[in-house]
């Protein structure tokens, strides 16, 4: 374990072991990965990476908010390696098994919203807004959807029909993907496309112009939102807008679909982002940081709305005994580790000290977040507000060659999601690193 020891630069990344990893990749692999930085991890433990050329950096990605627990938790490996030598396969299509009725006793009773509840396991964020779809389709009876403009869902066909975050990930598959979806603008504080409060402006316009023009909610199976944009740059809306969303469901009979893929546990400083906005989806949709870095997803909700013919909608590895092990220990470490409560105080330190950076520094637009999971959005000009991406991406990049890893969102955001274990003092590290980074950009 090599927490607290703090980043390290031995050779300027990518070194020379880096790139003949990165030649091999490039070409073998598909050229489809959007690659942040030339980062070839050996190992991670904490919250750090180590590189092959024994650069350390410190993480505050988690590789997109899923390593909440820092890397390699001791806990997690122990219920992985026990687990291993027990029973790694058995398929759910065909028989059941102990850790995934365990963990469905446990995430049926975290996922807010009272009366019974039931969960679908699957292996991703797409698939578990997949089997989210395809429930409210099989129990409405009706196909059309709306979603939200910058909004991700993932990239199968059904998970990226509502997905538009980004022209170059929908341009070719129009026709192909499911296409029964109507797009009404987020409430984006920030980027107001109305003149007036954006919730309210927001809401009017999907009731007005979608629900009674475009998609009415005879035809509308599902509203289908993330509680905060992720890949959209951690847009957090205002409280009203997601109450907003939930009432307008109600009152026209619409299912609310949360896509917590990104914000689900505890990172925003409650386990479920929508706990924060106090509402109770129908569905509610997980990965990410659900397994500690395994691949796993959930869909959890209403029990009727997993209620529903044998065979209608299964897989083979969803479940799985060894993920789900891991799954169980996520909940116990975070339980224990008092990581929601960590992370709003991570949360609240990291946004003050941005905040300093943003009086110093006017490419910094605006500074926005929900406890540790925090946005900060680069402008030209604070008055234009017009998105400056090459200072983004150089922001990136010179914190990457200084030892902290960080993640783009949007046009001209940067996602911050730390491990929920970083230590006051390794937030402190990390914002030095960011303000010589900005020093660094604008010389
Ligand atoms: C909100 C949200 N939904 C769905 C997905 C898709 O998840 P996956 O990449 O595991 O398919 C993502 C991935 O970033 C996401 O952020």
């Amino acid at each position: 374990m090599h927490a607290g020891t703090g980043p390290h630069i031995a050779v300027t990344p990518p070194g020379p072991r880096a790139e003949a990893v990165i030649a091999r990749d490039e070409r073998y692999l598909s050229t489809s990965l959007m690659r942040t930085a030339r980062l070839v991890a050996a190992s991670a433990h904490g919250a750090y990476v180590d590189d092959v050329d024994g650069n350390r950096f410190l993480d505050f990605g988690s590789g997109i908010g899923v390593t909440i627990l820092g890397h390699t938790h001791p806990r997690v490996v122990t219920a992985i390696e026990r687990q291993t030598t027990q029973l790694i396969h058995v398929n759910s299509c065909d028989y059941f098994s102990l850790p995934q009725v365990a963990y469905a006793e446990r995430i049926t009773a975290l996922v807010p919203g009272a009366g019974p509840k039931r969960v679908f396991f699957s292996n991703s964020g797409s698939e578990a807004v997949e089997a989210a779809v395809k429930s409210a389709v099989y129990h409405t009876g009706r196909t059309g959807f709306v979603a939200f403009t910058g909004g991700f869902h993932g990239r199968t066909m059904g998970a990226l029909g509502l997905t538009s975050n980004a022209a170059v990930s929908r341009a070719r598959y129009s026709g192909a993907m499911m296409p029964s979806v109507a797009f009404a603008p987020f409430a984006n504080p920030y980027r107001n496309p109305f003149s007036g409060d954006c919730s309210e402006a927001a809401l009017r316009y999907l009731e007005d112009e979608i629900l009674d023009r475009v998609l009415p909610a005879e035809n509308c199976a599902a509203i289908v939102f993330e509680p905060i944009q992720g890949a959209g740059g951690y847009i957090v809306p205002p409280t009203e807008f997601v109450r907003g969303l939930e009432r307008i469901c109600r009152e026209r009979g619409i299912l609310l679909v949360a896509d917590e893929v990104q914000t689900g546990f505890a990172k925003t400083g409650h386990m479920f982002a929508s706990e924060a906005f106090g509402v109770e989806p129908d569905l509610v949709c997980l990965s990410k940081a659900i397994a500690a870095g395994l691949p796993m997803g959930a869909t959890v909700g209403r029990a009727e709305l997993l209620e529903w013919e044998s065979n209608t909608h299964e897989n083979t590895l969803g479940g799985n005994p060894v993920v789900v092990a891991a799954a169980l220990a996520v909940l116990d470490v975070i339980e224990e580790e008092g990581l929601v409560e960590r992370a709003a105080e991570i949360g609240e330190r990291i946004t003050a000290g941005l905040g300093e950076l943003q009086a110093a520094h006017p490419r910094i637009g605006d500074v926005r977040g929900l406890g540790a999971m925090i946005g900060l959005e680069f402008v030209t000009d604070p008055e234009t507000r017009e998105p400056d991406t090459p200072a983004r991406d150089a922001f990136i990049t010179t914190c990457f060659e200084s030892g902290l890893l960080v993640l783009g969102a949007g046009a001209s955001s940067i996602r911050l999601s730390p491990p929920l274990v970083l230590t006051d003092a390794e937030i402190d590290t990390g914002l030095d690193i960011m303000a010589d980074a900005l020093g660094a950009i604008e010389t």
